[in-house]
Parts: C-alpha cells; structure tokens; sequence
C-alpha cells in the first residue's frame, strides 16, 4: 500500500514528463495523471506541485547544478524527483521530511541516495529562488523587452476573476463575495476560493474568467437582439458574456466535449444561445452577422502563470502551425460580416506570429479600441489594437496575456 502522499507526488511526477517528454499540455496530462489520486485535496496538491516545479524549473535546474557536478543517472527523472521536493519545500511550505519521505520512493530502484544528498545539500544550506523566475531560453528570446516584467507577472498563480452576468450590480456583489472590481461586470477574488461553495454560484450570476479573456466580448458593447458569431466558442466564457448583453449568439466550435461545458454554462446561468458543433474551416452560416469574435485557437503563452507548462512546451513550430490555422480562420470570419458589422480577433497568446502579424493581414476597415473600453491602467498600442499580459496591472495582481483587434466592414 502506498504510503500517504505518495499518489499525489506520484502524479505531479507523471504531469511534470507528460509535459516534458511527450508535449503535453498541463491539463491534458492532469487527466490520466490525476485519475488515481483520491480526494480532492490531493488532486489540488498534485497540480499544485506540478504548476511551481514547472514555473520554477529553470531555477530548481540551476539549484541541482550547484549541488552537484555530476551528471544524475536517469537524469530527467532525477532532476523532476529532485523538482518536486523542491518546490514543495520551496514554494508550498512542505517541511523537508515530508517531501523527502514522499519523494525518494518515486526513485525506487534508482538513484535515491544521490538525489537524497543533493536535496539535503540544498536544505541544509538555505538554498532559495529568487523573487521573479528565470524564463527558460525560447520565451526570454521571444517575449523580447517585456521578458522580465511578464517572467515578474508570472511569479504567483493568479487571482480569482468572475465575470457578472448583471453589470449593473457590479458593486454589490463585489462587497457580497468580498472582491474587488477592476471593470463594470468584473469581481476579482484570492486565489484558492472553494469555487463551487461562494455565493451566486449555484444560481449562475457568474462565472470564471479572466480579467483579459472578458475584453473581447465588452468591445462589441450591448447587443439590443443583434445577431452574433461567437466562432470558436468553447468553453462559452464569451459566448455567456454576449447573451448577457443581449446578443443573439450562435455559439461554434469543433469540440463536441468542449461545446458540453458550454452547455452546462448554459444551463447554470440560465443564459441561451444557439449552439453548432461544425468546423468553422468548412461550415457555411445561413446568413452574415452583424458582428463576429473569433477567439482564436493559440499557444495560449499568454495564459503562462495558471499553465506554467506552456514556458517549456511551446516552441517555434507550434507557432508557426497555430498563425497558419488563425489566418485560415480569420479569412473565413472575414466574409461572414454583413456591411456595417464588426469583428472582433482575440488569442491568448503572447507570440506576433498569432497577433500582430494575423492582424496586419486583415483587410477591413480598423475600428481603433478607444481607452474609454479598458480597464484603467491598459492602454491600446497606436494602431489601435491591444496587447496585455501577466506583467501588466501588476499593483493588482496582473493579468492574463491577450493580443485583441477590432475591424469594421464598410
Ligand atoms: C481559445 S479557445 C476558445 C475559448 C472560448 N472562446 C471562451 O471564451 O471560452 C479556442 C477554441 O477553438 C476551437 N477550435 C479549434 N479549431 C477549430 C475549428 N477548426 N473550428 C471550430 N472551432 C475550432 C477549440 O475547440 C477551442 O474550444
């Protein structure tokens, strides 16, 4: 019988080389990984486990190094073991016997006495991390002169963000859930609040999303029973956004599993839109919308401080592949706009490739987004588009990474 523990660290081991050597992202590899975890308590402590050793890997990495000349037999594996003690007693204030007695028989056969030394070399002699993480190579070089204020973005998981489905009571339920507001229909809360236990749950007068995902869907203002393409849809943050402003929203993904949870959002808030599960690369809508918002498929780096996996798994290629699919998808979107309609291209990501370059492309006419939308302290570039991320509201705990534009056809 495993002894207590052991299948929560077993399983942060298991995400940690699913992201690592087969690519996968964190909550794919959560999946299997999680499924022989009991309790809720220890699937979050797994996941916890997992999200600091990758946010912190570059710096656990030079830790290890500076314990040891030699190269650890099964490198790869030791150095995760080795990971996962660290950012336990590092970062989630493990007392270093629990994260010895539950990590070492993770090596079991292996090189346990050494990476026992280089994690009691390490304890022993105060190592620590520094304030901010060390990006690895790729993003540091990608990311240019916002690096470092994105890798200081990305030192603490983020807060809470619930979109309201009644704007106009922003205030009181920003004092009824103890949040603060950053924008009207935004409450902002600690991070590890017990989700489904807080009030307005259960009847859906909210629901999680991040402070930057809610901007797209905000700059096509109230709906007054106009008709809109909510293209990639799931699942359904923006779609939920849209219907609550009094669009009349055609939902649409690819993703039948995804395209569920919409429902259940649906449901939850007693919120309607009409819902297609197609490919929007070969769909053909019955009439043009007034407006449409593509929130692209991405590399999603933008989302780096919740998926850490992302500093580490995504590379030049991906990219490339991912601003090929955009500009098939923005072509299409394109020529769905009845005249006077609006377009709305959003991507959480933090790549030109999947931004800038997919807009410059665009040939509508530019509907520059006005100050007057954002939330004070975000500011449109001059061209009129919008790029945020994690190193940005930083006073009040960040944000996520977006890159949004707005266009009009005439
Ligand atoms: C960034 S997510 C959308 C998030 C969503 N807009 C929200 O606010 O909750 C991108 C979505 O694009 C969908 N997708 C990818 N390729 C697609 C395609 N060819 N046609 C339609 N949907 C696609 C994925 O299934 C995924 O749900």
């Amino acid at each position: 019988m495993d002894i207590p523990g052991l299948p929560a660290r077993r399983a942060a081991l298991n995400m940690i080389d699913a992201v690592l050597r087969r690519g996968e992202t964190l909550d794919q590899a959560a999946g299997a990984a999680l499924a022989r975890v009991r309790g809720d308590a220890d699937r979050a402590l797994a996941r916890a486990i997992a999200s600091e050793a990758l946010r912190w890997r570059t710096d656990i990495d030079a830790l290890i190094d500076g314990a040891t000349q030699q190269r650890l037999p099964d490198d790869a594996k030791s150095r995760a073991v080795i990971g996962i003690m660290l950012a336990q007693v590092l970062r989630l204030d493990t007392p270093p016997h629990a994260a010895i007695a539950t990590g070492l028989p993770l090596l079991m056969g292996g090189p346990r006495r050494l990476a026992h030394g280089v994690f009691s070399t390490l304890t022993k002699r105060g190592a620590a991390l520094p304030p901010v993480p060390t990006l690895p190579d790729g993003p540091r070089e990608r990311w240019g002169e916002r690096a470092d204020a994105i890798a200081a973005g990305l030192a603490e998981p983020p807060l809470l963000d619930l979109s309201l489905k009644d704007a106009a009571r922003t205030a009181e339920w920003a004092e009824t859930l103890g949040g603060v507001s950053l924008a009207p229909g935004h409450v902002r809360l600690p991070r590890g609040a017990a989700i489904e236990t807080l009030p307005g749950y259960r009847d859906g007068a909210w629901w999680v999303q991040d402070l930057a995902a809610s901007l797209p869907a905000r700059l096509l203002g109230p709906g007054e029973g106009r008709r809109v393409l909510d293209l990639c849809a799931a699942p359904g943050g923006k779609t939920l956004q849209l219907a609550a402003a009094g669009w009349q929203v055609t939902a649409l993904d690819i993703s039948k599993r995804r395209l569920e949870r919409l429902r259940d959002n649906l449901d939850r808030t007693g919120l309607s839109a009409q819902v297609v599960t197609a490919d929007a690369l070969t769909w053909e809508p019955e009439a043009p919308f007034d407006a449409v918002v593509l929130d692209a498929p991405c590399t999603a780096t933008g989302t780096c401080r919740r998926h850490p996996d992302v500093l580490h798994r995504v590379r030049r290629g991906q990219i490339a592949d991912m601003a090929e699919l955009q500009a098939r998808l923005l072509e299409r979107a394109t020529g769905w706009l009845a005249p006077g309609g609006t377009l709305v291209y959003a991507v959480c990501s933090l790549e030109h490739e999947e931004g800038e370059d997919q807009a410059a492309r665009v040939t509508l006419t530019p509907y520059p987004i006005g100050a007057d939308a954002l939330p004070s302290g975000l500011a449109p570039a001059s061209d009129g588009w919008l790029r945020t991320d994690p190193g940005m509201l930083a006073e009040h705990g960040g944000l996520d990474g977006f890159f949004i534009a707005r266009w009009r056809r005439d």
